[in-house]
């Protein structure tokens, strides 16, 4: 049997990988500074990270939620304690597509409403309400024509906004942390501010997609803690179970939860839970969210440096390189001739960069070296 053939791949398999390097089978090193879409938050098998995987597996890896699940408590203690939010609920899922569905569903069963507010350029995931509130028709298919309305406003847009919210007749208004497929671009403080405003006179949910940008990757331990707003629903993903599949939602007292609401099979168990509580231990152990201020603070100046770069942008380590001209082939000779992984995202001006949290300055310096040698 074949793949169902859907992804451009490169053509290298990585059999192990450590910390910010993975290795194929014929001894090849590379570094990896973009962590499978930004997933790997506290490196590659860590060894913390194994050892409670291994430990959790061997007493029991799953069952479903119709028992208690001691460890999703524990798992909610400690995300309460490192983010800040210590009367939110946690709703355990799978994927970030999965917390942007339930985070849709949530703000609908709470307001009655069902149009939604998303932004130009924005991903917020592929399954249906998701993929309805992502700018990017060509991944629909026809079944997912006629969905919810959903009303498009640009980044940092007031007037929009106002005009979109102006008949009460809005659900929700998702917006990402930091946009992390649409080129890095954000919100600034101030409007963040004036969007959760508007959200609540307006009887709206503010959610906030930290699928990429969240658990320390941008320097705090969500981006939209930077702007010191508090929104009505998070959704958590990638970072949280660095490689093991776990997603979430952190939900505002207000919304109440009844038996049935939501469910998974999969949401939640032990072994997802074990994950994060892992990369949650490493974060606070290894004082990750001071590294990556420190590092990002130094790699960008590093990146300001050199030849032809038009600007840096997003911030800690969820940061694009923008060039003038499409990064293709420069991401190309980085991954074949200089062995350093990094991403794409839909300006093909800008080269992502994501690398684990973990990383330390001296890992960075191949690249810049790369970059310098590439482009002068
Ligand atoms: C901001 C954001 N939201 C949602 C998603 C969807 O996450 P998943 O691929 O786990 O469904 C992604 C994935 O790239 C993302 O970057």
């Amino acid at each position: 049997m074949n793949l169902f053939d859907v992804y451009p791949k490169y053509t290298l398999s990585p059999t192990s990988a450590k910390g910010t390097f993975i290795y194929t089978d014929e001894g090849k090193k590379y570094l990896d500074l973009y962590g499978g879409h930004g997933v790997i938050s506290i490196g590659h098998s860590h060894s913390h990270y194994v050892k409670r995987i291994s430990e959790q597996l061997s007493k029991i890896g799953f069952y479903s939620n119709s028992i208690d699940i001691p460890i999703q408590n524990e798992l909610a203690q400690r995300l309460t304690e490192q983010s800040g939010y210590s009367d939110y609920k946690l709703f355990l899922c799978n994927s970030g597509a999965e917390a942007t569905e339930n985070a849709l569903k949530l703000a609908s069963f709470h307001t009655k409403k069902k149009k939604v507010i998303a932004f130009k350029n924005s991903f917020h995931g592929r399954t249906a309400a998701a993929l309805n509130v992502t700018d990017n028709p060509k991944l629909s298919a026809p079944i997912n024509e006629n969905n919810f309305e959903v009303k498009w406003v640009e980044l940092n847009n007031k007037n929009q906004l106002q005009e979109a919210l102006s008949q009460n007749d809005v659900c929700a208004v998702i917006i990402e942390g930091i946009q992390g497929v649409g080129g890095l671009d954000m919100a600034t403080d101030e409007y963040l501010k004036f969007l959760q405003d508007e959200c609540k006179k307006h009887d709206s949910l503010l959610i906030l997609d930290e699928i990429q940008s969240g658990f320390g990757r941008s320097g705090k331990f969500f981006a939209h803690q930077w702007a010191n707003i508090q929104p009505d629903l998070i959704t958590m993903a990638k970072g949280m179970g660095n490689g093991f599949p776990i997603g979430g939602v952190l939900i505002h007292p207000k919304i109440e939860a009844h038996y049935g609401m939501l469910g998974t099979t999969f949401g939640g168990n032990h072994l997802a839970c074990a994950a994060s509580m892992a990369v949650l231990e490493v974060l606070e152990n290894e004082n990750l969210l001071e590294n990556v201020n420190q590092i990002s603070k130094k790699i960008i100046e590093e990146f300001k440096n050199i030849p032809s770069v038009k600007q840096v942008k997003g911030k800690g380590l969820m940061l694009g390189i923008e060039m003038p001209f499409p990064i293709k082939e420069l991401r190309q000779k980085l991954l074949y001739d200089h062995h350093i992984f990094t991403g794409a995202s839909a300006n093909p001006n800008v080269l992502r960069v994501l690398p684990p949290l973990s990383v330390s300055y001296a890992e960075f310096e191949p690249f810049i070296k790369a970059l310098h040698k590439i482009l002068s």
